[in-house]
């Protein structure tokens, strides 16, 4: 049985995609913040290094090599690009591009050593087009694609994919909290201009997840796998 660990496992996508590996037959340990329940949920700051290996050999200790890595840990930032402090930039920077760093470079062992691994890196839908008071955020998640991309190609001959999935308008705490703060517009609206006409799910980007991280997306790597709708193309 293949071992996965997914960060940001505590709440929303993450918590959804680390229910649905463990559905599909892997052994699933969570990294987060606020961790769950769950038998191998660990409490770690992903911009943290030395937290992450704690956590990741907490979890070697527990389950063994870890070959699948899905990174969904992040945090939003809504502000005028002129009102964005350097320390607010540094930070959102820091959890959402330098954490996937830590934990993919934390992890890489296992997997070359294996010969074989699967990574999914979570970055957001607003890299597609960008947005408005996000310039931090939309920034480090371009990034990711990037990285994404780039890792591909270094670790592709030693049998590991690594891609990326942008979510788009998912329904989960994060959402929900931008929208009480009015960061949104009007839920509805959005709705009716969305393709699919419906918000998507977590458990839609855990399906995305899912097919990545299996044995037949093999051949499938460096890859940019928008789950939004319908909203970008
Ligand atoms: N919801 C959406 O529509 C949407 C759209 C685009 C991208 N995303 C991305 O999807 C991912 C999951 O978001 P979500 O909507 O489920 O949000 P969420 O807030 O429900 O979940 C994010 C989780 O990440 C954890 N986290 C935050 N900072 C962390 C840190 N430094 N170390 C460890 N854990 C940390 C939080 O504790 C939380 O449990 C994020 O990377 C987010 O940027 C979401």
């Amino acid at each position: 049985m293949k071992n996965a660990v997914v960060t940001g496992g505590g709440s929303g996508i993450g918590q959804a995609i680390a229910a649905r590996l463990r559905a599909d037959g892997y052994h699933v340990a969570t990294i987060d913040l606020k961790p769950s329940d769950d038998e191998y949920a660990h409490a770690a700051d992903v911009t943290d290094r030395a937290a992450v290996d704690a956590a990741l050999n907490a979890i070697r200790a527990q389950l063994g090599p870890i070959t699948v890595l899905v990174n969904a840990a992040g945090m939003d930032c809504f502000k005028r690009f002129t009102d964005v402090t350097f320390e607010q930039w540094q930070k959102v920077v820091d959890v959402n591009l330098n954490g996937v760093f830590h934990c993919i470079q934390a992890v890489l062992p296992d997997m070359l050593e294996a010969g074989w691994g699967r990574i999914v890196n979570i970055s957001s839908s607003s890299t597609h087009s960008g947005a408005p008071y996000m310039s931090p955020y939309v920034a480090a998640k371009s990034a990711v694609n990037g990285l994404t991309k780039t890792l591909a190609l270094e670790y592709g001959p030693a049998g590991i994919t690594v891609n990326a999935v942008p979510p788009g308008f998912i329904d989960t705490p994060m959402l929900r909290a931008a929208a009480e703060k009015g960061y949104l517009g009007d839920i509805e609206k959005t709705i009716e201009a969305t393709p699919v006409r419906r918000m998507g799910k977590p458990e839609d980007i855990a399906a995305a997840c899912a097919f990545l991280v299996s044995e037949e997306a093999g051949y499938i790597t460096g890859q940019i796998l928008g789950v939004n709708g319908g909203r970008n193309t």
